[in-house]
């Protein structure tokens, strides 16, 4: 680890948001931006686990931005079911109502959001319903991004990068495909022309970040700037 880094271990950053949520009445929104494969949903997974419960209530609750897919029958009707997973294949503007509505709505109203079935590769509608969580961590590859995503940076408290090494990202995302039941040509061509273009487009986003992680042995994230 270079001079510039800094180990940030969860339970700290937890301490530090749980300082800046009491007392407010609506809810804290950290927002993990970073390209496909990185670990967001992963650790927005063990974040959420960090936060623990208060009163039976998980204190923090996860709503992917990958709720906002489009649905495979529209993607095919608009010819774009290959181009699955670029920016303009989301509901970008469902995403970003709901997350003000989600910012804004008295703790305790029932607000539904989407989740991603990776099974079907669909969305589940209501796949989780917030009510009394007070911390929101919303994760996806295009929280940081321009056009129709360039509402959502003002929705957040936090705005954070995980990153990963090209080659790193480029093995996980061969093994999920093929995982997912493509064929090894398949997979090299999913990951070669689609997945690792969108990641260049996720890069030149990373900059508008608060802090940048990596992962690190031990689920530790460290600070690279
Ligand atoms: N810290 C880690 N150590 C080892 N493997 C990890 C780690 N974080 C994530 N992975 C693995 O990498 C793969 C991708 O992780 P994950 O699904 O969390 O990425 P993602 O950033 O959410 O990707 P996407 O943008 O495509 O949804 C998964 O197989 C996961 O198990
Ligand atoms: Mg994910």
């Amino acid at each position: 680890m270079s001079g510039d880094e800094r180990v940030v271990p969860l339970d700290r950053v937890v301490r530090r948001v749980l300082e800046g949520v009491s007392g407010r009445d609506s809810r804290y929104v950290i927002g993990i931006a970073g390209p496909p494969g990185a670990g967001k949903s992963t650790l927005a997974d063990a974040l959420r686990e960090a936060f623990g419960s208060a009163h039976g209530v998980r204190i923090a609750e996860i709503a992917p931005m990958d709720g906002y897919h489009l649905s495979n029958a529209e993607l095919r009707v608009r010819g774009d079911l290959a181009r699955k997973g670029e920016p303009d294949t989301f509901d970008a503007a469902g995403y970003v109502e709901n997350l003000g509505r989600l910012r804004h709505a008295p703790i305790g109203e029932p607000v539904p959001w989407p989740t991603f079935d990776r099974r079907i590769e669909e969305p589940t509608p209501a796949g989780v319903v917030f009510t009394r969580q007070r911390v929101v961590i919303t994760e996806g590859n295009y929280l940081l991004c321009d056009g129709a995503w360039s509402g959502v940076r003002d929705l957040l408290d936090e705005r954070w990068y995980l990153d990963a090494d090209r080659d790193v990202l480029e093995r996980r995302l061969l093994r999920r495909h093929l995982r997912g039941g493509r064929t090894a040509d398949a997979a090299r061509a999913k990951v070669r022309d689609s997945d690792l273009r969108n990641a260049d487009l996720i890069a030149r986003t990373r900059s508008r970040a608060d802090l940048v992680l990596r992962e690190r042995q031990g689920g530790y994230y460290a600070v690279v700037r």
